[in-house]
């Protein structure tokens, strides 16, 4: 049996950072994203008599890291399903994995729903959300798409911890321009770099206290269109986040030269009246978020011939392609 998903990136304007279950995956606080419908991950899961799982990603057979992750991921799904059988995934990104784009938010999206059909697991967006969480914090909010909020939750079993859609793509036409700083995967990843916050940053608990009035005005500004409530939040939460990094002993530091300078042009680009605002996750890359008719502006502003400009409207949520 096989069977494809499809799901999309996705960008947090109020940032996830840090966990309450390391194990489970539950995050300290909750957030608020756009799924990007320029980024695309598509997955194929066929069930195997093999001895092993099989993940192949854009063409070329994957590390045995990024196998076993995506084993151990496969096998709360097997868990689910009273099964044995071994996987063979063929998984392909329509944007750069190795420049470090949120390619785990799509690809353990589109996993978790591909997985659970083709083992014949029933469950509704909420769980899928939940699993998909459970392969990577943020993929839980490419499950429904759009504008999402993925709830912090309150249960140890982390049953209430899953994203859900604040408004559809159709409700407010952003254009997210992601300027691709740096070829190559991140030097620290996400997971590592948060855990090491929570451990180390004299600034964590300030950081996760932070959250859930940001996620408020985040929503509220989202619900009303309201981009210059966004910019705010938005550029405040990515700069908490970053700031609780730095606090760690010894301290994380994501950017590069031109991530500051792309700082300094958006807010530059902004006072001098176009409506852009920036936010960074844990890498290099600036993604400037602006209305449709000032993208040509926005992308200007990355000029330089070493930054790559990936422009991306609002997506919808994960899909089952054929099964
Ligand atoms: O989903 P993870 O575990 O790779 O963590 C994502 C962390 C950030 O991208 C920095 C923030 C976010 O909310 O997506």
């Amino acid at each position: 049996m096989m069977t494809t998903a499809t799901a999309h990136s996705n960008i947090a304007l109020v940032k996830y950072w840090g966990k309450r279950d390391p194990a489970l995956n539950l995050p300290a606080a909750g957030s608020l994203s756009l799924a990007l419908g320029g980024l695309t991950t598509t997955t194929t899961v066929r069930r195997t008599t093999d001895d092993r799982d099989l993940l192949v990603l854009d063409g070329s057979r994957a590390d045995p890291a990024a196998t076993s992750r995506v084993s151990a991921f496969v096998d709360l799904v097997r868990a689910m399903a009273s099964s044995d059988d071994r996987v063979a995934i063929e998984t392909r990104n329509d944007f750069p994995t190795a420049a470090g784009l949120a390619s785990s938010a799509s690809g353990f999206a589109a996993l978790a729903l591909a997985a659970t059909r083709a083992f014949g697991v029933q469950l509704d967006d909420d769980a899928i959300s939940a699993l998909a969480r459970r392969g990577s914090g943020s993929a839980a909010r490419s499950i429904p798409g759009g504008w999402a909020v993925m709830n912090a939750g309150q249960r140890d079993d982390g049953a209430d911890a899953f994203a859900t859609e604040l408004a559809g793509p159709d409700h407010w036409d952003l254009r997210c321009v992601v300027m691709v700083t740096a070829a190559g995967e991140k030097r620290i990843g996400s997971t590592d770099g948060m855990n090491h916050t929570m451990r180390t940053s004299a600034f964590y608990s300030a950081w996760v206290d932070s959250v859930p009035l940001d996620l408020e005005e985040g929503r509220r500004a989202v619900l009303d269109r309201d981009f210059e409530r966004l910019t705010t939040v938005a550029e405040r939460s990515a700069l908490r986040m970053h700031a609780s990094a730095l606090a760690a002993d010894p301290g994380v530091l994501y950017w590069n030269g031109s991530t500051v300078e792309l700082i300094h042009r958006v807010r530059d680009a902004r006072r001098s009246g176009t409506p852009v605002f920036f936010t960074i996750d844990a890498g290099p890359h600036v993604k400037a978020f602006c209305p449709a008719d000032a993208v040509d502006a926005v992308v200007d502003l990355a000029d330089d011939s070493s930054v790559d400009v990936i422009v991306s409207g609002p997506g919808g949520g994960a899909t089952l392609v054929s099964e």
